[in-house]
């Protein structure tokens, strides 16, 4: 009737019409919300071409996370992705959302849409380091339920809109390293009646690296749950505020690098450790104008560092409470602080002390050296000072690296009796805080063969391995003195964070194996404003170069809503950047895939967040360990070529699928057989498309890279004269290829074999 390429067109046609009404109708994933996935991965693209597949819940699409019915977009995990462009209106239909990351890709920019206030059931919200500008929009203050909020490293500027203070369960709070500007909104003077201080639950305002002024407002001490107040590298000026002793929680105050002045106030003293409450732990206050004398604070029985440097302070002797304090006294810092007079004879024997930094003072007098010199201590920097003796009680003691230039003891005869090395010019250089340059590698291991291609190809030490790691930088807010220096602070951190991964790691079925041997704490840096920068390298397990994109996305999941609250010296600790590993573009289709438990287990800070990550993990726990077992790139993954197949367009099924839509191989649904196997007719079940499924039998069955080859050659195969291949099945020892199904029963004869 038709001639057979008129009839081959048509058929084409309505092949494509067909298999178009499956895309949109086979999606058990709300419409709208496809529909606003397919938007971002058209404006943002990078990581997103990996999302493929017709149905994000039911294809688990990478870093996309649904309810328990698989139809509502639930969490968009997208970090460190290499998204570029700016965040579409649409993003605000995804009115389902509860966790929403985009943190680290560092071509999202543009301002932020106001839609994003649609959100209203989001909890989570973090937009870390990417380079978004504008004003911090109102209507995030629509966000009711959310507890994190992280805009830090960005380029915002304007002032913060009071209206973010109707976020009351808002227990994070990071706008750091942004351009913003103006004094900080507070119920008393903004006109909604709201402001940072109507957060009755905040833990964490992280406002540090900014253009803030005015007044810090005394409101905020109403935060009795504050832990972390870190405004320091702002333009604050005015006093501290007395009503910060009522934060009773704080741990950390760092207001250094402002223009304070005034006094230090003395009710700070009733921040103490007493029952639930820590204690406050430091106290950072340098280069302010803050004058007058110190207040006795020797109430503060948990007092690990302080700095006072830089000051206005009026002249005044070394403060004796600071002993009286606390046995946990780690740094003393008041360089250039008006000090008069003597040092306590015990200086160098208290109990904890590692840095005593007091050059440009005027003490005077002896430097007592005691016999029992403390442990820990490592440097003592009294440059430009008045000490005219060196009393040694022990001369044959180990010294700690003690700097006494400029001092009398260091000219005319003084130099004699203290020796070279204590009169030594060489700069101190753990006392300059600025230093820009990366130490060398903590570790190294000189037995190791170097074998790697380039400056991204790096040498695991701890396994001589080359491979392309995870790069993950740490800041330290607020380090201790001797940290940059240690290396067993180091093997500490090391030991702390692969710990917590780990255990992360294990909530997960079937466990990720996750070897002491791929985290590598790389380097440590003296950062701007008495920060420490960490880097750390993760990599793949041996054998592998590149970490799969499902381990991939977990830990860089865990890296951002993981602010681990790790025990001194490290806290608090955040993540500044997270670096794709620098292959990971070669990753291709289907590993997203096994990406679907993806990120899905934050654990740590915040609870509520953790509850909802492991209760969606464990939710997708049996589908994954399902779709774990039949991944096909388990197989190809190890073929000697080591990549996944390339497939256009094409999808997997799982054995299952092949079941179901086949009636479990009914003989009914038989279209044919051959020495290759049967064809089946084949039906999906949530939308009617009739498929056919060719079943290789025993014998007949190819090798995993042939069974690769002939699908990836099918998938790109289009042809007037070829059914279309729909997808495959390799699972449970079966091959099978799925096509377009024509109702033509020349068809079987023609997929027989050939
Ligand atoms: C907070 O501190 C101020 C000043 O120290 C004090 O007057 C006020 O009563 C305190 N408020 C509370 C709730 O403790
Ligand atoms: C000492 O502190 C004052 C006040 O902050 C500052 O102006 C001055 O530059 C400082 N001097 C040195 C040597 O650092
Ligand atoms: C004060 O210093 C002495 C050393 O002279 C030490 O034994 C004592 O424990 C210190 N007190 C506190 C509270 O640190
Ligand atoms: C230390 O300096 C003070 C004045 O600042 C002076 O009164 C005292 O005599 C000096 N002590 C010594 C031992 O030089
Ligand atoms: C760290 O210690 C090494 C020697 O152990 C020294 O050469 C180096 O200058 C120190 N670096 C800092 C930042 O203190
Ligand atoms: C250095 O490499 C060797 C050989 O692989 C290994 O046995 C050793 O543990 C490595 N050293 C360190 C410090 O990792
Ligand atoms: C990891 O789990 C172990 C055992 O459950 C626990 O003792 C440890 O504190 C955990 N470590 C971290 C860092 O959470
Ligand atoms: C540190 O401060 C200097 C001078 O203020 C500035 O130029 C530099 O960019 C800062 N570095 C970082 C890493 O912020």
């Amino acid at each position: 009737m038709y001639g057979g390429g008129s009839m081959r067109a048509w058929l084409s046609v309505a092949l494509v019409v067909a298999c178009l009404g499956w895309t949109l109708s086979a999606a058990v994933t709300d419409p709208g919300d496809v529909k606003v996935l397919l938007k971002l991965k058209k404006a943002w693209g990078g990581g997103l071409s990996l999302w493929s597949g017709l149905d994000p819940c039911y294809d688990g699409w990478l870093g996309v996370f649904c309810d328990d019915k698989n139809t509502r977009v639930t969490s968009l995990y997208l970090i460190s992705a290499d998204l570029a462009g700016t965040i579409p209106p649409e993003i605000g239909s995804l009115s389902a959302l509860v966790n929403l990351d985009l943190s680290f890709n560092t071509n999202l920019k543009g301002q932020l849409p106001s839609e994003l206030g649609s959100l209203t059931n989001l909890l989570y919200l973090s937009l870390q380091k990417c380079s978004f500008s504008g004003r911090i929009p109102e209507s995030l203050g629509k966000l009711e339920k959310l507890t994190f909020l992280a805009l830090n490293n960005n380029g915002f500027s304007g002032e913060l809109p009071s209206a973010l203070g109707a976020l009351s369960k808002l227990k994070w709070f990071d706008v750091a390293y942004n351009k913003l500007e103006g004094s900080l909104p507070v119920s008393t003077s903004s006109k909604d009646s709201l402001g940072l201080d109507t957060w009755p639950d905040i833990e964490h305002y992280h406002l540090n690296d900014n253009q803030f002024s005015g007044i810090i407002p005394p409101e905020l001490g109403n935060a009795a749950k504050c832990l972390h107040m870190l405004l320091e590298a702002n333009s604050f000026t005015g006093p501290i505020p007395e009503s910060f002793g009522n934060l009773s929680s704080l741990q950390i105050l760092s207001l250094h690098y402002n223009q304070l002045a005034g006094p230090i106030p003395s009710t700070l003293s009733k921040i103490i450790k007493f029952g639930k409450y820590a204690g406050l732990h430091q106290i950072r206050v340098s280069n302010n104008q803050l004058s007058g004398t110190l207040p006795n604070l020797n109430a503060l029985n948990q007092l690990e560092y302080v700095d006072f440097s830089n000051n206005l302070f009026d002249p005044q002797p070394f403060p004796k409470w600071l002993n009286e304090s606390s046995e946990e006294l780690q740094t003393i810092k008041c360089e250039n602080c008006s000090w008069v007079g003597p040092l306590p004879a015990d200086i160098l024997a208290y109990p904890s002390l590692q840095g005593l930094y007091l050059q440009h003072n005027r003490l005077n007098g002896s430097l007592t050296i005691p016999v029992n010199l403390g442990k820990k201590l490592q440097y003592v920097s009294l440059q430009n000072n008045g000490i005219s003796v060196v009393n040694p009680q022990n001369p044959n003691a180990e010294l700690p690296q003690i700097q006494l230039e400029d001092n009398p003891i260091c000219s005319g005869e003084g130099l004699l009796r203290a020796g070279p090395t204590l009169c030594s010019t060489e700069a101190n250089s753990n006392g300059a805080n600025e230093i820009l340059t990366w130490i060398s590698s903590l570790t190294t291991n000189n037995s190791c063969p170097s074998l790697c291609r380039n400056a991204n190809h790096v040498l695991n030490p701890y396994t001589c391995h080359c491979g392309y790691p995870l790069v993950v930088t740490l800041e330290i807010r607020a380090p201790i003195s001797s940290i940059v220096n240690d290396t067993s602070l180091w093997d500490l951190l090391k030991a702390q964070t692969y710990d917590s991964l780990r255990n992360l790691t294990s909530q997960i079925k079937p466990p990720l194996e996750l070897d002491s041997e791929q985290l590598w704490v790389y380097q440590a840096q003296h950062a701007n404003h008495s920060k420490v920068h960490v880097r750390l390298y993760i990599f793949a397990p041996v054998g592998a170069e590149v970490m799969d994109r499902r381990t991939d996305n977990l830990i860089k999941g865990w890296f951002t809503t993981q602010k681990v609250e790790y025990t001194s010296p490290f806290k608090p600790e955040f993540v500044i950047d997270i670096e794709p590993s620098q292959e990971a573009g070669s990753v291709t289709f289907g590993v997203s895939k096994l990406a679907i438990i993806g990120i899905a287990t934050g654990a740590g800070a915040l609870l509520a967040l953790l509850g909802f990550l492991v209760s969606v993990a464990l939710r997708q726990k049996r589908r994954f360990e399902e779709e774990r077992k039949n991944n096909p790139f388990g197989a190809w993954a190890k073929a000697e070529d080591g990549n996944a197949p390339q497939l256009k367009g094409a999808r997997w099924f799982t054995f299952n699928d092949m079941r179901r839509m086949t009636n479990d191989f009914d003989d009914d649904n038989m279209l044919g057989a051959g020495g290759y196997g049967k064809v089946y007719k084949g039906v999906m079940a949530e939308t009617g498309v009739i498929l056919a499924v060719k079943r290789a039998q025993e014998g007949s069955k190819q090798g995993a890279d042939e069974f690769k080859n002939e699908i990836e050659l099918l998938s790109r195969v289009h042809h007037n004269n070829l059914v279309g291949l729909v997808g495959f099945c390799y699972d449970k020892a079966e091959q099978m290829l799925v096509y377009e199904f024509v109702p033509n029963g020349s068809l079987t004869d023609w997929l027989r074999g050939e």
